[in-house]
């Protein structure tokens, strides 16, 4: 059958009708919902007809009905008038410190979710929580979002922005997103909210070269913990570590959304970018626990490669033991791995690096009963897109130019992206060395810090 304009009018409007119809059902029910009681609890699908007739132009591709892990986030018990804020209404603070510190606070406690107006809280098997960990850097996040906004499946999403940085334009780019639930977490020991007390850098704090003899002469504040190799802290430095343990102790401890979810949590950095097959990939490699790798306990879709190709690899994933640096962009795990970080806390805070990946690397080696093993891709479906950050001081720092490169390969690319089939193709030794201590995190007081998030009772 020949689709002729005519036909192709008609059935527009017709799919147009019928979108229609079972939006106001969607909302018919959502407000139904509104009235009875004070915990939303899973309804028939229906927004979801709305969402997958909006997103029509994607390929059409049904995920294994074998389920693992199957997500749950149906019943939540937080204050709902709260939860109903709309993200648009947004209302710029400005840099008042005092007035920001009330704002987060509010929104810590509150845990507000925006665009419950055009998604549910409903459970399904292809939810997934994003946790997105933001600084300052607004350029790459809206090259996130856009991304974020172009994948399959991302309506079914929750998507959480954890920020060190209070900024009322990342404030509102974030309430601008329409595409899924949202909701803004914030670390509240920021340097910008404590920039001359700790963890800011206190006035009376030793300088990071003061020699260890000559900082206890001169008394300055924690002059009896330079790290290993002497040198005292550095607040720019040790707030990533900080953010994010707080960050994942927060979403699995603290939110009330979560509490029932046992599904995965992918963590994501406002410079990454995603492939429009990143959910379901990540869905399909959960799915392939069961028979490929019982054992796998997180799942990464990210990759450093020196030459990017999505050719036969784009189907292609592998097991190997977790690496800090070769598994930490866009890894995911669910919350009984978190259990197991998290009862290593101790060891995580103490150890002497200030880089979060190493030190979750120490732990798997040297506290967990058993090392923490990956499944990976061999194609990514994450990108680092920003050159610029602590690490990498490369002259071109102009997202755009990255992206428009990611972008014409992944178009030429197109056919291999949604593999039906994904297989298991390597299963590589794992690492024996110990992590070397890269140090930056001598300070009782980062210790300290840093345990007092994981104090929140276990669930
Ligand atoms: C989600 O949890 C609720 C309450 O525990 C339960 O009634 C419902 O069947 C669950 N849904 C799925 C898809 O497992
Ligand atoms: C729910 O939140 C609203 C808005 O913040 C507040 O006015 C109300 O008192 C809260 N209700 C409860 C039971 O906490
Ligand atoms: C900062 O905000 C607080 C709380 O909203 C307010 O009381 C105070 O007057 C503000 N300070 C300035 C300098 O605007
Ligand atoms: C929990 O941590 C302790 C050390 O603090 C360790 O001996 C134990 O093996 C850990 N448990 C698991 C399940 O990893």
């Amino acid at each position: 059958m020949r689709t002729t304009p005519k036909r192709f009018v008609k059935t527009f409007v017709v799919l147009t009708i019928f979108g229609f119809v079972v939006m106001n059902m969607s909302l018919f029910m959502t407000s139904e919902r509104d009235t009875s009681s004070n915990v939303f609890v899973m309804q028939q699908p229906g927004g979801a007809a709305v969402l997958s007739s909006s997103s029509s132009h994607r390929p059409n591709v049904a995920l294994g009905s074998v389920t693992v892990h199957a997500p749950n986030i149906s019943h939540i018990t937080s204050n709902k008038s709260a939860l109903h804020g709309s993200a648009s209404r947004y209302v710029r603070i400005g840099a008042n410190v005092t007035a920001i510190k009330a704002y987060i606070a509010w929104v810590n406690s509150h845990q507000p979710i925006y665009n419950l107006d055009r998604f549910d809280l409903r459970s399904s098997d292809n939810t997934i929580v994003i946790v997105v960990q933001v600084h300052s850097r607004i350029d790459y996040l809206r090259y996130l979002i856009d991304s974020l906004r172009k994948a399959r499946f991302i309506e079914q999403a929750l998507l959480v922005f954890s920020h060190d940085y209070f900024d009322d334009d990342i404030n509102e780019l974030i309430a601008s997103i329409d595409f899924c639930l949202t909701m803004q977490i914030f670390y509240p020991h920021s340097i910008q909210l404590y920039p001359n007390v700790f963890p800011g850098t206190d006035p009376a704090d030793c300088a990071r070269n003061t020699n260890r003899a000559q900082a206890i002469k001169s008394q300055c504040l924690n002059a009896a913990y330079p790290d290993k190799y002497g040198h005292y802290r550095e607040a720019k430095y040790s707030q990533t570590k900080h953010h994010w343990f707080w960050k994942i102790n927060f979403v699995f401890d603290r939110m009330e959304v979560t509490r029932p979810f046992n599904g995965p949590v992918l963590l994501l950095e406002e410079d990454h970018y995603v492939t429009e097959d990143f959910i379901y990939i990540l869905l399909k490699m959960y799915r392939m626990k069961h028979n490929e790798c019982k054992d796998c306990s997180i799942f990464t879709i990210g990759l450093y490669v020196k030459k990017l190709t999505y050719g036969a690899e784009s189907s292609q994933v592998e097991t190997v033991f977790w690496q800090s640096t070769k598994h930490n962009m866009g890894m995911s795990f669910n919350r009984d791995v978190w259990k197991l970080i998290r009862n290593c806390s101790k060891s995580f805070c103490e150890f002497d690096d200030y880089n979060w990946d190493w030190s979750l690397q120490y732990i798997t080696m040297t506290c967990m009963s058993q090392r923490l093993k990956v499944m990976t891709v061999k194609s990514p479906r994450v990108h680092h897109i920003g050159e610029c950050g602590i690490h990498h001081k490369g002259k071109n720092c102009d997202p755009a130019v990255k992206v428009h490169q990611i972008e014409n390969l992944l178009k030429a690319s197109a056919g291999n992206l949604f593999p039906p089939q994904l297989t298991v193709t390597g299963n590589r030794a794992a690492p024996k060395r110990l992590p070397k201590q890269n140090g930056g995190w001598g300070d009782i007081r980062d210790h300290k810090l840093c345990l007092s998030f994981a104090s929140a009772p276990p669930r």
